[in-house]
């Protein structure tokens, strides 16, 4: 519930063509001290850069002048075959002297009913500021997470790789659309995480995976310095060739300590396992939202339907009351205590959450624990 705001505020409202280099400087001035070239200071966001970011931004004024503002991004994305739609948010700020007055929660309550209106199922967060608490995100256990340090990966002569271009969108496009979890990504935004070889904050580079010169596969390697550190933060196709193309990029990285991120259910984790190699869910560093959980369910009765034992012959309703959820199959009842457990039990719970997660009985638990949490695609080249 966000509070009117005082009457010399106008907005929430999309910034107009002439008022957008007004909305950058606030970015600007809000995050980045020292002065210098939009492009060059958001050069680690590239995605900031893309052509309807002004239409996808929100802003409230005073005096003609904007002082408060949120961007958003929105993209289907797959959960094994199924689709559903991701919204991001970014950019988010205040002018220091307006701060504290509920502008930014006036435009994240804006933000949050453009992403009910579209369609969106949950909403990724960079940050982790009470603001975004308050609005119902919460950390997450969103994939796993395998060290590859030390272990014995097994190589492939035929394996080779290469870094990938601006001539290899379609390739990488490609390669993505095999996948059951993915992101239906815009040309747009493999060209300018490409061009400017940076996604979420971080440098990234793309490396295609060839056998016997035929395209197998794509690794996207986020180079994190500070904790020296290469970090896979995507993967697509052949998961034995993924391995062998990373024992082959290993000896290219110097000092630099070697892991990965995977969606829940990756494949690539079982086949890490044989390797001697273990996975756990680590504490995302953003927060997600659920932005409207019935509807996610009913967009995901098909998935249901193709996972669960039972033929899911009796759909899955979620029902609210007083902050409270209970999940059922018509027979049995899952109740869940908040927001937040009803969060984790989608898309994963982070290891550090406080008491278990309520266990559904009869055959709610055999739908519960074959479908959930979803397998969803990691956010990071699409972050803003
Ligand atoms: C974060 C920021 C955008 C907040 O802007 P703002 O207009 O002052 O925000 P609001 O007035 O709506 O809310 C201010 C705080 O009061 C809290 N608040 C609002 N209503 C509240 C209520 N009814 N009860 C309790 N707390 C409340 C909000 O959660 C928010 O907490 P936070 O700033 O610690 O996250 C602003 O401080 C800023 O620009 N910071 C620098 C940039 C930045 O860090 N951006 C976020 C990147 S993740």
């Amino acid at each position: 519930m966000t509070m009117p705001l005082p009457p010399e505020y106008d907005g929430p409202r999309t910034p107009r063509p002439e008022e957008w280099d007004s909305v950058i400087e606030l970015m600007r001035s809000v995050f980045f001290k020292e002065r210098g070239p939009w492009q060059l200071t958001m050069r680690p966001w590239p995605l900031a850069f893309r052509g309807d970011i002004r239409e996808n931004t929100l802003a409230i004024y005073c005096q003609g002048e904007p002082v408060s503002a949120i961007s958003r991004l929105e993209r289907d994305i797959l959960t094994r075959g199924h689709t559903l739609r991701l919204g991001f948010i970014g950019s988010v700020c205040t002018h220091t002297e307006h701060r504290g007055k509920g502008l930014a929660s006036a435009v994240l309550a804006a933000t949050l009913q453009r992403f009910r209106e579209s369609g969106v199922d949950f909403m990724y967060i960079s940050g982790t500021r009470p603001l975004y608490f308050g609005a119902g995100a919460n950390w997450v256990g969103l994939e796993a997470h395998c060290a590859l340090d030390g272990a014995a990966l097994p190589g492939d002569p035929r394996v080779r790789t290469r870094q990938a271009g601006l001539d290899d969108i379609a390739a990488l496009a490609e390669l993505a659309g095999r996948e059951g979890t993915r992101f239906l990504r815009h040309w747009e935004d493999w060209r300018l995480v490409l061009e400017h070889g940076h996604c979420s904050g971080f440098p990234c580079a793309i490396h295609l995976v060839e056998r016997d010169r035929a395209l197998v596969g794509y690794l996207v390697l986020r180079d994190i310095e500070r904790d020296n550190l290469a970090r896979v933060i995507e993967l697509a196709g052949d998961r034995s060739c993924l391995l062998a193309a990373l024992a082959s990029l290993r000896p290219t990285l110097g000092e630099r300590r070697l892991d990965l991120f995977a969606p829940h259910g990756d494949p690539i984790v079982d086949l890490l396992a044989v390797c001697g190699v273990g996975a756990d869910i680590p504490k995302n560093r953003g927060t997600i939202k659920a932005v409207d959980p019935q509807r996610t369910l009913a967009k995901l009765a098909p998935y249901f339907r193709e996972r669960r034992p039972d033929g899911g012959d009796r759909p899955l309703r979620l029902t609210s009351r007083n902050g409270a959820y209970t999940l059922t199959d018509g027979e049995n009842e899952l109740e869940l205590a908040d927001e937040a457990q009803l969060l984790w039990l989608l898309v994963g719970r982070p290891p550090d959450a406080p008491g278990e997660l309520p266990q559904a009985t009869g055959r709610l638990r055999d739908a519960v624990e074959t479908c959930l949490p979803l397998s969803l695609p990691l956010p990071y080249i699409n972050m803003i």
